[in-house]
């Protein structure tokens, strides 16, 4: 089978289009053929070897297993002894990082419990940006920080995949949203639906006066009192992502500034696939999406990691692996 083959850490050139051994799904594990996959912050991570500490995980001088990606959508092929949940010819998706990498391929065998059956009016190129990015937004909003009904939300690093979901499940609430994100993507980010849109080189949202229920961010870089500025009395700022020694000062400080302030400051740690379910239920009525940056074939698979890697892209990026 066709692969995206990665052999050493360094710039998204150290990705190679191979033949490789098609896998064969182990006891518990489902072979599907990988219809696509997305690009993610892993990927990055992954091909780069930064942040150094990721090489803990991915290995330490080069990636332990040869091909990158986490989540996928396809067609299972074959199921592994004793998978009873699946059979060949099931529309399926799913984040996979808690078992293994590798859905840059024609073909993927993973855990059954990474999977999801994918509802007939979603398209594979839709669902393979679905499970990381619409969970991160999901659980953030409605897990963490209990969004409700006509509130009002501001997303900070709105223009990327947690952008897109937190703004169309804000949307089925019925909030009025504000997305903020650089200058060069507000054009693009403008049909999407934002009730208002801030650059955040021109406007810092800490400091315009105006006050949020809740504040979902993807790249927190500010020292966490100074969210506190832009929530109203009882609000919850949730961050899923950012700078680390800023993250780590949060979780130290939050207990002491929710006695101050009554006001919450929390940080998401992601559970792959769980709440997907009721995602997948918006995306089949059409009451959620994201906005695909690409498809791009297989073969430019780094391509499309080096526009992650620039931050080039809106919304998702998708790989289409296998043709429609
Ligand atoms: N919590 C968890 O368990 C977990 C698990 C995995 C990943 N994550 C995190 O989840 C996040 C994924 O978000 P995503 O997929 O939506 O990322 P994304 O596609 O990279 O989008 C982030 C957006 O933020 C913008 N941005 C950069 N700096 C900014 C700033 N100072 N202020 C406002 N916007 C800024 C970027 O645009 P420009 O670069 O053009 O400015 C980009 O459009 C990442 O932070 C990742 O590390 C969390």
């Amino acid at each position: 089978m066709k692969a995206i083959v990665q052999e050493s850490y360094g710039s998204p050139h150290v990705l190679h289009v191979r033949e490789v051994e098609k896998p064969q799904p182990a006891p518990g594990e489902v072979l599907i053929r990988v219809q696509a996959t997305a690009v993610n912050d892993y990927d990055w991570s992954r091909v780069s070897g930064k942040p150094i500490i990721y090489r803990l995980m991915f290995g330490l001088r080069k990636p332990k297993t040869p091909i990158p990606g986490m989540e996928l959508s396809g067609v299972v092929e074959a199921c592994g002894e004793g998978v009873t949940c699946f059979q060949p010819g099931d529309r399926v998706l799913g984040d996979t990082s808690d078992h293994k990498f590798g859905t840059f391929a024609e073909y993927f065998a993973v855990n059954a419990k990474a999977l999801r059956p994918l509802p007939d009016g979603v398209s594979f190129e839709q669902a393979a940006a679905t499970p990381h990015a619409s969970l991160l937004a999901y659980q953030g909003l409605c897990q963490v920080a209990h969004l409700k009904t006509g509130q009002k939300l501001l997303i900070n690093g709105a223009g990327g995949g947690v952008g897109a979901f937190a703004l169309g499940y804000a949307r089925s609430l019925n909030c009025e949203v504000t997305g903020v994100d650089s200058r060069t993507k507000l054009d693009r980010m403008r049909e999407w639906g934002f009730d208002s849109l801030l650059a955040y080189e021109e406007c810092d949202f800490t400091r315009q006066g105006r006050e949020y229920d809740v504040v979902i961010d993807a790249r927190s870089t500010r020292l966490p009192w100074s969210y506190l500025r832009s929530l109203r009395p009882g609000g919850c700022y949730v961050t899923v992502g950012g700078d680390l020694l800023k993250l780590l000062l949060l979780v130290i400080l939050n207990p002491f500034l929710k006695l101050l302030t009554k006001k919450r400051l929390r940080i998401l740690a992601l559970k792959a696939n769980e709440g997907l379910e009721e995602v997948l239920k918006l995306a089949d009525e059409g009451a959620l999406s994201c906005p695909i940056d690409g498809p791009f074939p297989l073969e430019e698979a780094s391509r499309a990691i080096e526009r992650f890697g620039k931050s080039q892209h809106v919304g998702k990026i998708v790989v289409r692996v296998s043709s429609p």
